[in-house]
């Protein structure tokens, strides 16, 4: 059986709605090497998509319906019209990510037309991979193919998603999963500028491979905690009289430590040197130069562990076994929101084994799973999927 996100899809539109859809996209989701939480701090950012993705398969409607089926959810169908209220569900939660985008779509003037559409993933949910970003910016593909939207450029994409998933889902993330997803480059990785929303695509090395690490320790506090960051970073940048941390350089910081609450302090110092590591990354990258990431890397995961404070035990212990196996040669580091979820590796190809067995034999989850380990390669952001 051809078990892929996009035969899930088309099987399920049919069983669903008696027609071949006539509409395939999918948008990816994504890793970030380097540059957390610094997004919502107008900072900067290095993430790539990945080979995991989120796909649509459609059909436009005559009439002013939407109709939506989930194929990784047992074929559940949520049915609405456009010219009515969208409301918000209690749950399933998947369905709101679509109702946001609808929402926000309409809210911009944008000529929605009704629609049948079945929704497939393989992105791992839960893992801070960005899973809901992938699907909040498919749908926002899927309805880009209509007449009428043709201004929508993928970083229009990404704020619409996100503007959805801030005002309709209630999560205040930043737009780095967004635009990640939007805006992919097969084999490199984006070099985003959170406040100019310039994209800069820098080539992957070609002998090295990203390698994720799913921790399987549950992201429970992650909204909790990330709200109180958020605010935390806010208060340290309304205290200087700016815009966002991105305006602020270490040595005012420190000059000026003492004013600060000692909490606020830490989270301004990783926000500051987290966004400079950013730019040493970006370059050290370009020159394919590993050891260099790795040093950078490693530096941003201590600054996650002891200044924000998002790491948990667990993944201190992943980051630590991956970096055992892999030396100097390549970079480990907590990545995402925190709390659990992911570990990133920058790995030369030849050590992509050994770091995974090493894995394998020494980490166990506080609930007793092994890891799961993807060896990704950089894709392509969001777009059209041939049949
Ligand atoms: C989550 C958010 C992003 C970003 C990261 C931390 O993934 O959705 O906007 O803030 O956390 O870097």
């Amino acid at each position: 059986m051809n078990d892929t996100p996009l035969a899930r899809a088309a099987a399920v539109f049919q069983a669903a709605f008696g027609q071949p859809p006539t509409i395939r996209v999918q948008a990816p989701g994504r890793v970030n090497l380097i540059g957390e939480h610094t997004d919502y701090n107008d900072g900067l950012v290095l993430p790539c998509a990945i080979d995991y993705r989120t796909v649509i398969v459609a059909r436009p409607r005559a009439d002013r319906r939407v109709r939506v089926a989930a194929a990784d959810y047992d074929g559940a169908i949520d049915d609405y019209a456009l010219d009515a209220p969208i409301e918000r569900l209690a749950e399933p939660m998947w369905a709101n990510y679509v109702r946001g985008v609808v929402r926000e779509l309409l809210q911009r003037g944008l000529p929605v037309q009704g629609m049948d559409l079945a929704i497939s993933g393989d992105v791992p949910q839960g893992a801070g991979l960005s899973s809901s970003a992938s699907l909040s910016v498919a749908v926002c593909r899927l309805f880009a193919t209509l007449p009428g939207f043709e201004a929508l450029g993928p970083v229009d994409m990404a704020l619409v998603a996100q503007a959805a998933e801030n005002d309709f889902v209630g999560c205040k993330c930043g737009n780095m999963d967004q635009i990640s997803s939007a805006c992919g480059v097969q084999d490199h990785v984006l070099k985003i500028d959170c406040r100019s929303l310039a994209v800069e695509p820098v080539p992957m090395p070609p002998g090295a491979a990203i390698m994720i690490f799913h921790s399987h320790v549950s992201r429970g506090l992650v909204d909790s905690e990330y709200n109180t960051r958020r605010a935390q970073c806010e208060a340290a940048a309304r205290h200087f009289g700016l815009p966002a941390l991105r305006d602020l350089d270490l040595a005012t910081l420190e000059a000026r430590a003492a004013e600060l609450d000692p909490t606020v302090l830490r989270r301004a110092r990783h926000v500051v040197t987290e966004n400079a590591r950013v730019a040493a990354a970006a370059q050290a990258l370009a020159a394919g130069d590993l050891a260099r990431m790795g040093e950078l890397m490693e530096a941003s995961h201590a600054s996650m562990r002891d200044d924000f404070e998002i790491t948990v035990p667990a993944i201190d212990q992943l980051v630590e076994i991956v970096k055992a196996a892999i030396g100097a040669a390549g970079g480990v580091r907590m990545t995402g929101g925190g709390f659990g979820g992911c570990v990133v590796a920058l790995v030369p190809r030849e050590l992509v084994e050994a770091a995974g067995a090493a894995v394998q034999q020494a980490y166990t989850a506080p609930n007793g799973q092994r890891a799961s380990v993807y060896v990704c390669r950089a894709a392509a952001g969001a777009g059209l999927v041939d049949a």
